[in-house]
């Protein structure tokens, strides 16, 4: 027996099952619409949403569901940012608070959660979402993302807690060299990102290893398929450190898509702020997502201050 709770955003209705998430949305028709989408792509899609505090812009569960961050307020959209859905009229958005938001999203993935799935593990690494309801994985929900104020030290992510990944194994950690006059040790540090990001226990969740001002260096570790589709509200930057990613772009507002591209060790990527986009890591990969945190940056790419296209990125105000 199917004994996961119900739960009600304003007017947004979500109900699962053994298989899916259902959605349940009033439309401007006047009639009430059901969006399914399978249960282990939805509940990782929430669990980013909802680590992230509903990240930079807009966040796409899939074609037709998902938020868009206003910094205080939260808009849940069904179908706006889906061509057809839209044109026909079957859509739905709310602006909402970002708390009330925030607490149905997280008493979901609580209740929607089982023990024995982890929504930031790569698939291998990880049990099924899927059937009836059983006890839930309260810590994985919660697991806290490294947030740096200046910059990550190595004996933060060290054995036994985070030993290196399957996935990276065999790789060669080189050390720099420091030599340092006495009584200034305490004032140098290396780290071999590298080493550090083949200790991540986690998948498409960037975590902040240096502070500079707004400038965020949001390195992560990547495999199978980023559970969201990201429509930033400013131009970020992604490098390549190891493996492959391919890159499916769309426009932000209808989803139609505009290109491929695919990232090899050493490429370097900017990604505009009129697109989403959405990855794909056939092995695990490294790749540093470089973001700008400047918290006046919506209002000046609104102004026209910034343009949203790196190419004409040249002097910002
Ligand atoms: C992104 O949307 O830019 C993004 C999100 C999570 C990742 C990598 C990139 O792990
Ligand atoms: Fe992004």
């Amino acid at each position: 027996m199917n004994t996961y709770k119900e739960f009600q955003l304003s007017k947004f209705r979500f109900t699962r099952d053994d298989y899916f998430a259902h959605i349940y949305f009033p439309t401007q028709t006047g009639k009430e619409m059901e969006h399914r989408v399978d249960i282990d792509a939805f509940l990782k899609s929430l669990q980013r949403d909802v680590a992230w505090s509903f990240f930079y812009g807009m966040v796409k569960f899939d074609d037709v569901f998902g938020t868009i961050n206003h910094y205080g307020t939260v808009e849940v959209f069904a179908g706006k940012y889906h061509k057809t859905f839209h044109q026909s009229g079957f859509w739905h958005a709310e602006e909402l608070g970002r708390g009330e938001v925030e607490r149905t999203f997280t008493q979901m993935l609580e209740d929607w959660v089982s023990a024995e799935f982890d929504p930031f593990a790569a698939p291998r690494e990880t049990g099924s979402a899927v059937g009836p309801k059983r006890s839930s994985n309260i810590d994985a929900i919660h697991r806290k993302r490294v947030l740096t104020t200046r910059i990550v030290k190595q004996a933060d992510r060290q054995e036994p807690e985070y030993p290196v990944n399957d996935g990276f194994k065999g790789m060669e950690f080189k050390y720099g060299e420091m030599h340092i006059k006495p009584g200034h040790e305490s004032k140098f540090g290396l780290v071999n990102l590298y080493e550090y990001l083949a200790r991540s226990d986690v998948t498409w969740n960037p975590s902040i290893v240096s502070v500079l001002e707004h400038s965020l260096f949001c390195p992560t570790t990547e495999e199978h398929r980023l559970p969201i589709k990201h429509g930033n509200d400013r131009v970020e930057w992604f490098v390549q450190l190891n493996g492959q990613i391919d890159w499916e772009v769309c426009d932000q507002k209808t989803g139609d898509l505009l290109a491929y591209v695919r990232m090899r060790p050493g490429d370097v990527c900017a990604m505009p702020s009129d697109i989403q986009h959405q990855g794909f890591a056939p092995e695990r990969s490294m790749l540093l997502v470089w973001e700008n945190a400047d918290p006046k940056m919506p209002e000046k790419i609104r102004k026209g201050e910034v343009p949203g296209d790196p190419d004409k990125m040249v002097t910002m105000k």
